[in-house]
């Protein structure tokens, strides 16, 4: 049964089953994708070794299972979550399919409330998955994610950043003018725009030595079919949501409309970015 937190959550869209937005398997699969060799680079940053147990922290899919197994090798130790029964199902049937080098073990199940015993594991990948809870339950995951990594383990959480979104050609404020007036009340909005205060959110749940890095994602003109398969759909919901809080629909007309001369995906010129914070500290 969705929360009242959650109903929230689901006015913005591309929904799974569990009624949070952009994480349906179409967007955050093709998320993963266009942004593939970036999160390759920003998971090398999380201290994931040889040997060591870790979690993967809202799997979605296992996007990132054959990278932490790499990681680990066969002396590691696998286990990967996430709210989503059918994401978890869909994860299970990939890792059947894969030849990983060591044992997966997957759960269906919240990060607000962990099904681990205490200092389980060596390291916690956590991915553009905070970004989906309130205030309170961000508090609560990260108790529960400092409680289920043994002293000294390494947590690490990135999350979108959308004070980084840009287009061009397009107004470089509009972005920013929807996030101010969409982030102005509680929500999914908010909860986007927090990413670069994770230091202090991690700080605050008693994770020692946090450090913080904002890393810019840029797309170059001309796209490649994931960059064009990810953001088209998310500008068009974002679209949406931006004419839904009457913001002028004009200025966003030229991402919606493909004949349209400032239209990004069509022009020489089109760029797009958007930002990772990654926080990493110690349990
Ligand atoms: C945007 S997707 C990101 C998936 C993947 N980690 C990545 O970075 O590509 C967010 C994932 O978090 C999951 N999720 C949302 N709230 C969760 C919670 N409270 N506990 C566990 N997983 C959650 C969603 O079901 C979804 O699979």
């Amino acid at each position: 049964m969705l929360t009242s937190d959650d109903a929230a959550a689901e006015t913005w869209g591309v929904t799974a089953s569990t009624g949070r937005p952009f994480t349906h398997a179409s967007i955050a699969g093709a998320h993963f994708r266009a942004c593939r060799q970036s999160y390759r680079e920003l998971l090398g940053l999380a201290g994931i070794r040889t040997g060591m147990r870790v979690l993967d922290a809202g799997c979605c899919g296992g996007e990132f299972l054959p990278w932490l197994t790499a990681l680990t090798g066969p002396g590691g130790r696998v286990s990967a979550i996430d709210l989503d029964p059918e994401h978890v199902a869909r994860a299970g049937a990939r890792v059947a399919g894969w030849d990983l080098p060591c044992p997966v073990d997957l759960r269906q199940g919240s990060i607000t409330g962990l099904p681990y015993a205490d200092d389980t594991f060596d390291a916690v990948w956590c991915s553009n998955t905070v970004e989906l809870l309130t205030d309170d339950q961000l508090r609560v995951a990260l108790a529960e994610l400092r409680r289920v990594t043994r002293p000294g383990g390494l947590i690490t959480i990135k999350d979108v950043d959308a004070a980084c979104f840009a287009v061009r050609p397009g107004d470089p404020h509009l972005f920013a003018d929807l996030f101010r007036a969409a982030g102005a009340t509680p929500g999914y909005a908010q909860q986007v725009l927090r990413a670069r205060d994770l230091y202090r959110w991690m700080r605050e749940a008693g994770i020692g030595a946090v450090r913080q890095r904002t890393v810019l994602i840029e797309h170059f003109a001309p796209f490649t079919p994931d960059v064009r398969a990810y953001y088209a759909p998310a500008f068009a919901e974002l679209a949406g949501q931006a004419t839904g809080l009457g913001l002028p629909a004009a200025d966003w007309a030229p991402l919606l409309d493909p004949g349209h001369p400032q239209n990004p995906f069509h022009h020489p010129d089109g760029y797009i970015s958007e930002g990772n914070v990654l926080a990493i500290g110690t349990a």
